[in-house]
Protein backbone atom coordinates (compact mmCIF):
# COMPACT_ATOMS: atom_id res chain seq x y z
CA UNK A 1 0.00 0.00 0.00
CA UNK A 2 1.86 3.26 -0.91
CA UNK A 3 0.26 5.51 1.30
CA UNK A 4 1.78 3.85 4.32
CA UNK A 5 3.35 7.15 5.63
CA UNK A 6 -0.13 8.08 6.36
CA UNK A 7 -1.12 4.72 7.91
CA UNK A 8 -0.12 5.88 11.50
CA UNK A 9 -2.38 8.73 11.88
CA UNK A 10 -5.74 7.14 11.37
CA UNK A 11 -5.53 5.09 14.60
CA UNK A 12 -5.89 8.67 16.81
CA UNK A 13 -8.82 10.02 18.68
CA UNK A 14 -11.45 11.38 16.16
CA UNK A 15 -11.83 14.86 17.97
CA UNK A 16 -7.80 15.53 16.83
CA UNK A 17 -8.34 14.34 13.60
CA UNK A 18 -11.69 16.50 13.02
CA UNK A 19 -9.53 19.35 13.88
CA UNK A 20 -7.63 18.50 11.16
CA UNK A 21 -10.28 18.42 8.60
CA UNK A 22 -10.80 21.62 9.82
CA UNK A 23 -7.46 23.54 9.93
CA UNK A 24 -9.29 26.90 10.49
CA UNK A 25 -12.21 25.69 12.50
CA UNK A 26 -14.39 25.39 9.33
CA UNK A 27 -14.71 22.19 7.81
CA UNK A 28 -12.15 22.01 4.84
CA UNK A 29 -12.26 18.30 4.13
CA UNK A 30 -15.30 16.02 4.78
CA UNK A 31 -14.36 12.72 5.54
CA UNK A 32 -16.24 10.93 8.14
CA UNK A 33 -19.79 11.33 8.91
CA UNK A 34 -18.78 12.17 12.68
CA UNK A 35 -18.23 15.82 11.00
CA UNK A 36 -21.96 16.05 10.61
CA UNK A 37 -23.07 17.85 13.63
CA UNK A 38 -26.41 18.98 14.28
CA UNK A 39 -25.28 22.37 14.45
CA UNK A 40 -23.29 22.15 11.10
CA UNK A 41 -26.49 20.33 9.46
CA UNK A 42 -28.77 22.73 10.03
CA UNK A 43 -26.72 25.25 8.51
CA UNK A 44 -26.27 23.42 5.43
CA UNK A 45 -29.74 22.51 5.14
CA UNK A 46 -30.84 26.35 5.58
CA UNK A 47 -27.97 26.40 2.36
CA UNK A 48 -29.90 23.55 0.59
CA UNK A 49 -33.16 25.30 0.89
CA UNK A 50 -31.75 28.57 -0.34
CA UNK A 51 -29.77 27.06 -3.71
CA UNK A 52 -32.98 24.72 -4.25
CA UNK A 53 -35.15 27.63 -4.47
CA UNK A 54 -33.17 29.94 -6.02
CA UNK A 55 -32.54 27.67 -8.43
CA UNK A 56 -36.41 27.68 -9.84
CA UNK A 57 -35.98 30.95 -11.15
CA UNK A 58 -34.26 31.75 -14.51
CA UNK A 59 -32.86 35.53 -12.87
CA UNK A 60 -31.41 33.54 -9.86
CA UNK A 61 -30.35 30.59 -11.42
CA UNK A 62 -27.76 32.78 -13.04
CA UNK A 63 -26.80 35.04 -10.02
CA UNK A 64 -26.26 31.39 -8.16
CA UNK A 65 -23.61 29.96 -11.43
CA UNK A 66 -21.75 33.13 -10.66
CA UNK A 67 -20.97 31.90 -6.96
CA UNK A 68 -17.90 29.81 -8.05
CA UNK A 69 -17.36 30.40 -11.62
CA UNK A 70 -13.85 30.74 -10.87
CA UNK A 71 -13.26 27.49 -9.36
CA UNK A 72 -12.79 23.87 -10.99
CA UNK A 73 -13.82 20.26 -9.42
CA UNK A 74 -12.18 17.01 -9.95
CA UNK A 75 -14.57 14.20 -9.64
CA UNK A 76 -12.21 11.52 -9.04
CA UNK A 77 -14.50 7.78 -9.18
CA UNK A 78 -12.75 4.89 -9.51
CA UNK A 79 -15.51 2.55 -7.96
CA UNK A 80 -18.87 2.42 -9.77
CA UNK A 81 -21.47 5.30 -9.20
CA UNK A 82 -24.32 7.09 -10.53
CA UNK A 83 -26.37 9.35 -8.21
CA UNK A 84 -23.67 10.72 -6.04
CA UNK A 85 -21.11 11.60 -9.51
CA UNK A 86 -23.72 12.53 -11.64
CA UNK A 87 -25.42 14.67 -8.52
CA UNK A 88 -22.13 16.11 -7.66
CA UNK A 89 -21.54 17.22 -10.84
CA UNK A 90 -25.26 18.74 -11.34
CA UNK A 91 -24.19 20.78 -7.83
CA UNK A 92 -21.09 21.90 -9.54
CA UNK A 93 -23.15 23.32 -12.60
CA UNK A 94 -25.51 24.98 -10.27
CA UNK A 95 -22.72 26.92 -8.64
CA UNK A 96 -20.80 27.78 -11.57
CA UNK A 97 -17.80 25.68 -11.16
CA UNK A 98 -16.39 23.30 -14.19
CA UNK A 99 -15.52 19.91 -13.21
CA UNK A 100 -13.35 17.33 -14.84
CA UNK A 101 -13.38 13.77 -14.18
CA UNK A 102 -11.33 10.53 -13.69
CA UNK A 103 -13.38 7.10 -13.92
CA UNK A 104 -11.25 4.35 -14.61
CA UNK A 105 -7.70 4.36 -13.51
CA UNK A 106 -6.42 2.85 -16.28
CA UNK A 107 -7.03 5.48 -18.63
CA UNK A 108 -4.60 8.31 -15.81
CA UNK A 109 -1.03 7.48 -15.30
CA UNK A 110 -1.67 5.08 -12.47
CA UNK A 111 -1.21 2.19 -15.61
CA UNK A 112 2.35 3.80 -15.45
CA UNK A 113 3.11 3.47 -11.72
CA UNK A 114 2.31 6.52 -10.76
CA UNK A 115 1.44 6.52 -6.85
CA UNK A 116 -2.06 7.45 -6.50
CA UNK A 117 -0.67 9.88 -3.65
CA UNK A 118 1.23 11.16 -7.07
CA UNK A 119 -2.09 11.04 -9.08
CA UNK A 120 -3.74 13.36 -5.99
CA UNK A 121 -1.26 16.01 -6.24
CA UNK A 122 -1.03 16.22 -9.25
CA UNK A 123 -5.11 16.53 -9.55
CA UNK A 124 -4.73 19.41 -7.03
CA UNK A 125 -2.42 21.29 -9.53
CA UNK A 126 -5.30 21.88 -11.78
CA UNK A 127 -8.66 21.79 -9.72
CA UNK A 128 -9.83 23.43 -6.41
CA UNK A 129 -11.47 20.53 -4.66
CA UNK A 130 -11.19 16.71 -5.43
CA UNK A 131 -14.33 14.79 -5.10
CA UNK A 132 -13.43 11.09 -4.37
CA UNK A 133 -15.06 7.79 -4.70
CA UNK A 134 -12.81 4.93 -4.21
CA UNK A 135 -12.77 1.07 -3.18
CA UNK A 136 -9.77 1.59 -0.73
CA UNK A 137 -11.03 2.84 2.84
CA UNK A 138 -8.70 4.89 4.48
CA UNK A 139 -7.50 7.00 1.01
CA UNK A 140 -9.56 10.10 0.76
CA UNK A 141 -8.71 10.76 4.68
CA UNK A 142 -5.07 9.80 3.30
CA UNK A 143 -5.50 12.47 0.61
CA UNK A 144 -6.74 14.49 3.18
CA UNK A 145 -3.63 14.53 5.24
CA UNK A 146 -1.61 14.82 2.13
CA UNK A 147 -3.24 18.33 1.53
CA UNK A 148 -2.26 19.21 4.87
CA UNK A 149 0.60 18.22 4.94
CA UNK A 150 1.41 20.60 1.67
CA UNK A 151 -0.53 23.63 3.15
CA UNK A 152 2.50 23.30 5.83
CA UNK A 153 4.91 23.51 3.70
CA UNK A 154 3.23 26.56 2.00
CA UNK A 155 2.31 24.48 -1.01
CA UNK A 156 -0.80 24.39 -2.62
CA UNK A 157 -3.45 22.29 -1.56
CA UNK A 158 -7.02 21.72 -2.16
CA UNK A 159 -10.17 20.40 0.01
CA UNK A 160 -10.75 16.86 -0.39
CA UNK A 161 -14.50 15.20 -0.33
CA UNK A 162 -14.97 11.56 0.59
CA UNK A 163 -17.93 10.71 -2.02
CA UNK A 164 -17.66 7.00 -0.54
CA UNK A 165 -14.77 5.18 0.72
CA UNK A 166 -14.84 1.23 0.55
CA UNK A 167 -17.40 -0.32 2.99
CA UNK A 168 -16.55 1.96 5.47
CA UNK A 169 -18.18 5.63 4.82
CA UNK A 170 -20.43 8.09 2.85
CA UNK A 171 -20.39 11.21 4.39
CA UNK A 172 -22.39 13.29 1.71
CA UNK A 173 -24.96 10.39 1.73
CA UNK A 174 -25.80 10.59 5.73
CA UNK A 175 -26.13 14.35 4.96
CA UNK A 176 -28.69 14.15 1.98
CA UNK A 177 -30.33 11.55 4.20
CA UNK A 178 -30.40 13.56 7.06
CA UNK A 179 -32.23 16.43 4.74
CA UNK A 180 -34.23 14.19 3.14
CA UNK A 181 -35.55 12.90 6.70
CA UNK A 182 -36.03 16.64 8.04
CA UNK A 183 -38.37 17.82 4.90
CA UNK A 184 -40.20 14.69 5.99
CA UNK A 185 -40.29 15.28 9.65
CA UNK A 186 -40.97 18.74 9.69
CA UNK A 187 -44.61 17.51 8.41
CA UNK A 188 -44.65 21.17 6.74
CA UNK A 189 -48.13 21.23 4.21
CA UNK A 190 -48.11 23.49 0.76
CA UNK A 191 -50.66 25.52 2.96
CA UNK A 192 -48.12 26.45 4.85
CA UNK A 193 -50.82 25.10 8.41
CA UNK A 194 -50.00 22.27 10.34
CA UNK A 195 -53.33 20.46 9.69
CA UNK A 196 -51.82 17.67 7.98
CA UNK A 197 -49.46 17.47 11.85
CA UNK A 198 -52.55 17.59 13.76
CA UNK A 199 -54.50 14.64 12.20
CA UNK A 200 -51.37 12.91 12.34
CA UNK A 201 -51.30 13.20 15.72
CA UNK A 202 -54.63 12.01 16.80
CA UNK A 203 -53.90 8.16 14.86
CA UNK A 204 -50.28 8.50 16.58
CA UNK A 205 -50.58 10.53 19.70
CA UNK A 206 -46.29 10.36 20.98
CA UNK A 207 -45.63 11.73 17.25
CA UNK A 208 -43.05 15.33 17.60
CA UNK A 209 -41.80 16.92 14.60
CA UNK A 210 -38.15 16.98 14.30
CA UNK A 211 -35.35 13.90 14.07
CA UNK A 212 -35.49 13.17 17.75
CA UNK A 213 -37.42 10.57 19.34
CA UNK A 214 -37.78 8.64 16.28
CA UNK A 215 -37.79 4.50 15.93
CA UNK A 216 -35.03 4.16 12.78
CA UNK A 217 -35.30 0.73 10.72
CA UNK A 218 -32.31 -0.80 8.61
CA UNK A 219 -32.67 -3.41 6.63
CA UNK A 220 -30.32 -5.58 4.10
CA UNK A 221 -26.57 -5.45 3.83
CA UNK A 222 -25.58 -3.73 7.70
CA UNK A 223 -22.21 -4.80 7.86
CA UNK A 224 -21.08 -3.81 4.59
CA UNK A 225 -23.20 -0.99 3.59
CA UNK A 226 -21.43 2.35 4.26
CA UNK A 227 -24.64 4.74 3.94
CA UNK A 228 -25.95 2.72 6.65
CA UNK A 229 -22.91 3.58 8.69
CA UNK A 230 -22.58 6.91 7.88
CA UNK A 231 -26.15 7.34 8.78
CA UNK A 232 -26.80 6.03 11.80
CA UNK A 233 -23.08 7.82 13.64
CA UNK A 234 -25.29 11.31 12.33
CA UNK A 235 -28.93 10.02 13.59
CA UNK A 236 -27.25 8.98 17.04
CA UNK A 237 -27.23 12.34 17.57
CA UNK A 238 -30.59 13.37 17.57
CA UNK A 239 -31.57 11.75 20.70
CA UNK A 240 -32.97 9.66 21.94
CA UNK A 241 -33.56 7.26 19.04
CA UNK A 242 -33.91 3.63 18.87
CA UNK A 243 -32.37 2.01 15.91
CA UNK A 244 -33.79 -1.63 14.24
CA UNK A 245 -31.09 -3.55 12.26
CA UNK A 246 -32.47 -6.60 10.23
CA UNK A 247 -29.91 -8.01 8.40
CA UNK A 248 -29.03 -11.85 7.76
CA UNK A 249 -27.41 -13.34 10.37
CA UNK A 250 -23.93 -14.11 8.13
CA UNK A 251 -21.33 -12.29 10.89
CA UNK A 252 -20.07 -10.41 7.60
CA UNK A 253 -23.80 -8.82 7.04
CA UNK A 254 -24.48 -7.86 10.79
CA UNK A 255 -24.34 -4.65 12.95
CA UNK A 256 -21.19 -4.99 13.50
CA UNK A 257 -19.95 -5.03 16.98
CA UNK A 258 -17.75 -1.60 16.84
CA UNK A 259 -20.82 0.31 15.25
CA UNK A 260 -23.20 -1.08 17.77
CA UNK A 261 -21.10 0.11 20.97
CA UNK A 262 -20.30 3.48 19.32
CA UNK A 263 -24.03 4.00 18.94
CA UNK A 264 -24.67 2.98 22.34
CA UNK A 265 -22.33 5.03 23.73
CA UNK A 266 -24.06 8.04 22.51
CA UNK A 267 -27.13 7.02 23.92
CA UNK A 268 -29.10 4.99 21.15
CA UNK A 269 -31.43 1.76 22.01
CA UNK A 270 -29.71 -1.22 19.62
CA UNK A 271 -31.44 -3.77 18.63
CA UNK A 272 -31.28 -6.64 16.22
CA UNK A 273 -33.28 -8.96 14.33
CA UNK A 274 -33.46 -11.54 11.19
CA UNK A 275 -36.56 -10.43 9.28
CA UNK A 276 -38.71 -7.61 8.56
CA UNK A 277 -41.16 -9.82 10.12
CA UNK A 278 -40.15 -10.07 13.10
CA UNK A 279 -41.00 -8.51 16.62
CA UNK A 280 -39.84 -6.30 19.54
CA UNK A 281 -41.39 -6.44 23.26
CA UNK A 282 -45.01 -8.18 21.68
CA UNK A 283 -45.42 -6.08 18.40
CA UNK A 284 -44.19 -6.09 14.73
CA UNK A 285 -40.90 -4.17 14.27
CA UNK A 286 -42.56 -2.44 11.28
CA UNK A 287 -45.66 -0.92 13.18
CA UNK A 288 -43.16 0.95 15.39
CA UNK A 289 -40.93 1.92 12.56
CA UNK A 290 -41.04 5.88 11.91
CA UNK A 291 -38.13 5.72 8.99
CA UNK A 292 -37.39 2.52 6.93
CA UNK A 293 -34.13 2.52 5.13
CA UNK A 294 -33.77 -0.08 2.54
CA UNK A 295 -30.22 -1.60 1.50
CA UNK A 296 -28.80 -3.72 -1.07
CA UNK A 297 -26.61 -6.55 -0.58
CA UNK A 298 -23.51 -5.39 -1.97
CA UNK A 299 -21.86 -8.30 -3.72
CA UNK A 300 -19.09 -6.58 -4.69
CA UNK A 301 -17.53 -6.96 -0.69
CA UNK A 302 -17.56 -10.99 -1.46
CA UNK A 303 -14.97 -13.12 -0.20
CA UNK A 304 -14.83 -15.90 -2.15
CA UNK A 305 -16.28 -17.81 1.75
CA UNK A 306 -18.68 -15.40 1.65
CA UNK A 307 -19.99 -15.67 -1.73
CA UNK A 308 -21.49 -19.15 -1.63
CA UNK A 309 -23.38 -18.34 1.60
CA UNK A 310 -24.44 -15.44 0.87
CA UNK A 311 -26.16 -17.13 -2.43
CA UNK A 312 -27.65 -19.37 0.23
CA UNK A 313 -29.40 -16.26 2.31
CA UNK A 314 -33.44 -16.56 2.02
CA UNK A 315 -33.40 -12.94 0.94
CA UNK A 316 -37.60 -12.85 1.01
CA UNK A 317 -37.04 -11.33 5.13
CA UNK A 318 -34.54 -8.56 3.67
CA UNK A 319 -37.60 -7.03 1.08
CA UNK A 320 -40.45 -4.59 1.32
CA UNK A 321 -43.52 -6.31 0.13
CA UNK A 322 -46.88 -4.18 -0.51
CA UNK A 323 -48.15 -6.48 2.53
CA UNK A 324 -45.08 -5.17 5.01
CA UNK A 325 -45.42 -1.50 3.51
CA UNK A 326 -49.08 -1.67 4.68
CA UNK A 327 -48.02 -2.52 7.86
CA UNK A 328 -46.18 0.81 8.45
CA UNK A 329 -47.15 4.14 9.79
CA UNK A 330 -49.04 6.39 7.42
CA UNK A 331 -45.71 9.07 7.26
CA UNK A 332 -43.32 6.99 7.80
CA UNK A 333 -40.52 7.71 4.89
CA UNK A 334 -39.55 4.27 2.77
CA UNK A 335 -35.77 5.27 2.15
CA UNK A 336 -33.20 3.69 -0.26
CA UNK A 337 -29.53 4.78 -0.91
CA UNK A 338 -30.01 2.88 -4.50
CA UNK A 339 -29.03 1.61 -6.71
CA UNK A 340 -31.84 -0.88 -5.56
CA UNK A 341 -30.93 -4.60 -6.72
CA UNK A 342 -33.43 -5.42 -10.19
CA UNK A 343 -33.01 -9.54 -9.15
CA UNK A 344 -33.55 -9.09 -5.85
CA UNK A 345 -35.84 -6.98 -5.10
CA UNK A 346 -35.77 -5.23 -1.84
CA UNK A 347 -38.31 -2.61 -3.40
CA UNK A 348 -40.36 -3.74 -6.02
CA UNK A 349 -41.52 -1.13 -8.01
CA UNK A 350 -45.94 -0.62 -6.71
CA UNK A 351 -43.99 0.76 -3.87
CA UNK A 352 -42.60 3.67 -5.95
CA UNK A 353 -46.20 5.60 -6.64
CA UNK A 354 -46.94 5.19 -2.37
CA UNK A 355 -46.38 8.73 -0.70
CA UNK A 356 -44.15 7.43 1.51
CA UNK A 357 -41.64 6.18 -0.76
CA UNK A 358 -38.67 8.74 -0.44
CA UNK A 359 -35.45 7.30 -2.73
CA UNK A 360 -36.47 9.24 -6.16
CA UNK A 361 -36.28 12.43 -3.82
CA UNK A 362 -33.31 11.78 -1.62
CA UNK A 363 -31.45 11.58 -4.90
CA UNK A 364 -32.81 14.80 -5.88
CA UNK A 365 -31.89 16.21 -2.63
CA UNK A 366 -28.61 15.06 -2.76
CA UNK A 367 -27.92 17.43 -5.69
CA UNK A 368 -28.81 20.36 -3.14
CA UNK A 369 -27.18 19.61 -0.16
CA UNK A 370 -24.13 18.76 -2.33
CA UNK A 371 -23.83 22.01 -3.35
CA UNK A 372 -24.57 23.43 -0.31
CA UNK A 373 -21.58 21.87 0.82
CA UNK A 374 -19.46 23.62 -1.87
CA UNK A 375 -20.79 27.20 -0.67
CA UNK A 376 -19.61 25.83 3.06
CA UNK A 377 -15.87 24.30 1.42
CA UNK A 378 -15.59 27.55 -0.43
CA UNK A 379 -16.95 30.06 2.37
CA UNK A 380 -19.48 31.81 -0.12
CA UNK A 381 -22.49 31.02 2.60
CA UNK A 382 -22.47 35.00 2.82
CA UNK A 383 -22.68 35.52 -0.73
CA UNK A 384 -25.61 33.19 -0.97
CA UNK A 385 -27.25 34.70 1.72
CA UNK A 386 -26.40 37.75 0.09
CA UNK A 387 -28.47 36.11 -2.65
CA UNK A 388 -31.22 35.00 -0.92
CA UNK A 389 -32.17 37.82 0.60
CA UNK A 390 -32.08 39.89 -2.65
CA UNK A 391 -34.10 37.59 -4.31
CA UNK A 392 -38.08 37.59 -4.63
CA UNK A 393 -37.78 33.42 -4.53
CA UNK A 394 -40.93 32.11 -4.34
CA UNK A 395 -40.47 30.11 -0.21
CA UNK A 396 -42.27 26.60 -1.27
CA UNK A 397 -41.01 24.19 1.65
CA UNK A 398 -43.08 21.31 0.10
CA UNK A 399 -41.55 21.30 -3.48
CA UNK A 400 -38.71 19.32 -5.03
C1 LIG B 1 -24.58 3.65 -2.21
C2 LIG B 1 -23.07 3.49 -2.19
O1 LIG B 1 -22.42 3.65 -3.21
O2 LIG B 1 -22.60 3.20 -1.11
N1 LIG B 1 -25.05 4.28 -3.36
C3 LIG B 1 -25.05 5.64 -3.43
O3 LIG B 1 -24.03 6.31 -3.27
N2 LIG B 1 -26.24 6.23 -3.59
C4 LIG B 1 -25.31 2.40 -1.88
C5 LIG B 1 -25.06 1.17 -2.68
O4 LIG B 1 -24.25 1.13 -3.60
O5 LIG B 1 -25.72 0.18 -2.36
Amino acid sequence: MEFTEYRSLLDRPVAVKNREFAPSGRIRHLIHADQLTPPFIDDLCQAADMVRLLSRQKHSADRLRQLLSHQRAMLYFTQPSTRTFLSFMAACQILGLTCNEVRDPSTSSEVKRESRMDAIRMFSSYFDVIIMRSPLENFAECCSYLMNQLAEQGMRNVPIINAGSGADEHPTQALLDVYTLKRTFDFNDREGTDRRFQELRQQYPELDRGLGGKTYTFCGDIGRGRTVRSLSIVLSQYAPTRMFFVAPEQSALRLDASLKSRLEQSGVSVHEFHSLDDQHEGQPILELTDCLYMTRIQREHDSARDAEEIDNIDLSHFQLTTRRAAMMKQFAPIMHPFPRDSLVNEIPVEIDADPRAMYFRQARNGMWVRAALLTHIFDVGGELLDLWETQPAVWDPVAG
